[in-house]
């Protein structure tokens, strides 16, 4: 892995909305950009002012954890100026629209916005009120195109390779925008990708995305190189799709004999972890689980993405 930032690319993205308007070439150099980024995050003083003249305004209308906080982290690492908009604490609850909140945003000039919001296609009409570049963190059940961006990283970390790997992703498939974004990026660069949960929570006709499904989950971890655990979405519990948080575990919960019995996978996880549903407590904290890995990787990745998306210059 590249530890230079490369120069061979023209890379010629304007926002980021979703993995599916991103070629496999525009992916890969992503990566090796953030491969650069991962070794400035070892430095004694981990920071590079790239975007020292840009403004960056967060604008969060969903709860976050990590993206949210490594976004912030990312922005400050390359000296932006940063702003934070929390819906609870905004005009939003007195009733303003999104519109004109962003256009009054961008009236004091900002260039570029990271958002995240509960309907699918909020990011792509920002591109239509604003000027601003726009970044996807999280849109609905739709994509999350730097989630996606972490894991492959983390995937190509682990493993020297992202194509040929085998990956199967386990839990609600219908409802993830993590999995979305991450089989569109997958099939792109060749992972082989293999999905497995509830027949309730697997999508009809998923397979024209290029996966194969298994309802299985001994199947799926014999085959693999690496397991990635969706959450359960615990607010949909009283929907119907899978009998009870128990049942769940026993069928598709990762447990600790799994770890015996297929002695050579991987095992991820997006966050935030509901241990003893999506895998055992132990499971998440044996050393085959690369989760924290994933986090700190995520801060390199949008490092790579508000970089490139800034036009790329070292500053
Ligand atoms: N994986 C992820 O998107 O986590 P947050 O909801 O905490 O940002």
């Amino acid at each position: 892995m590249s530890q230079e930032l490369r120069t061979d690319y023209e890379f010629n993205q304007r926002h980021l909305l979703g993995l599916k308007d991103y070629s496999a070439d525009d992916i890969l150099y992503i990566l090796d950009q953030a491969a650069y980024f991962r070794e400035v995050l070892n430095r004694p003083i981990p920071k590079i002012p790239t975007l020292r003249d840009k403004t960056i305004v967060n604008l969060f209308y969903e709860n976050s954890t990590r993206t949210r906080i490594s976004f912030e982290l990312a922005q400050k690492r390359m000296g932006a100026d940063v702003v934070n908009f929390s819906s609870s604490s905004s005009s939003a609850k007195k009733g303003e629209s999104l519109k004109d909140t962003i256009r009054n945003i961008e009236s004091m000039k900002i260039d570029m916005v990271v958002v995240r919001h509960e309907s699918p296609g909020v990011p792509h009409f920002l591109t239509r009120c604003v000027d601003a570049s726009i970044i996807n963190a999280g849109d609905g059940a739709h994509e999350h195109p730097t989630q996606a961006l972490l894991d492959m990283f983390s995937m190509r970390q682990k493993t020297g390779k992202l194509a040929g790997l085998k990956v199967v992703i386990i839990g609600d498939i219908l409802h993830s925008r993590v999995v979305r974004s991450n089989i569109i990026g997958l099939v792109k660069t060749g992972v082989e990708v293999m999905v497995c949960g509830p027949k309730t929570m697997i999508p009809p006709f998923v397979e024209e995305l290029g996966v194969t499904v298994s309802y299985n989950l001994d199947e799926c971890l014999a085959w693999c190189d690496i397991a990635m655990a969706l959450r359960i979405q615990l607010e949909r519990q009283d929907h119907g799709l899978f009998p009870s948080l128990r049942e769940y575990h026993e069928r598709f919960g990762i447990k600790m004999h799994h770890l015996e019995s297929y002695p050579d996978f991987v095992i991820m996880h997006p966050g935030p972890i509901n241990r003893g549903v999506e895998m055992e407590s132990e499971v998440a904290d044996s050393d085959r689980a690369i989760i924290l890995d994933q986090v700190i990787n995520g801060l390199a990745v949008r490092m790579a993405v508000l970089y490139l998306l800034a036009g790329g210059t070292r500053g």
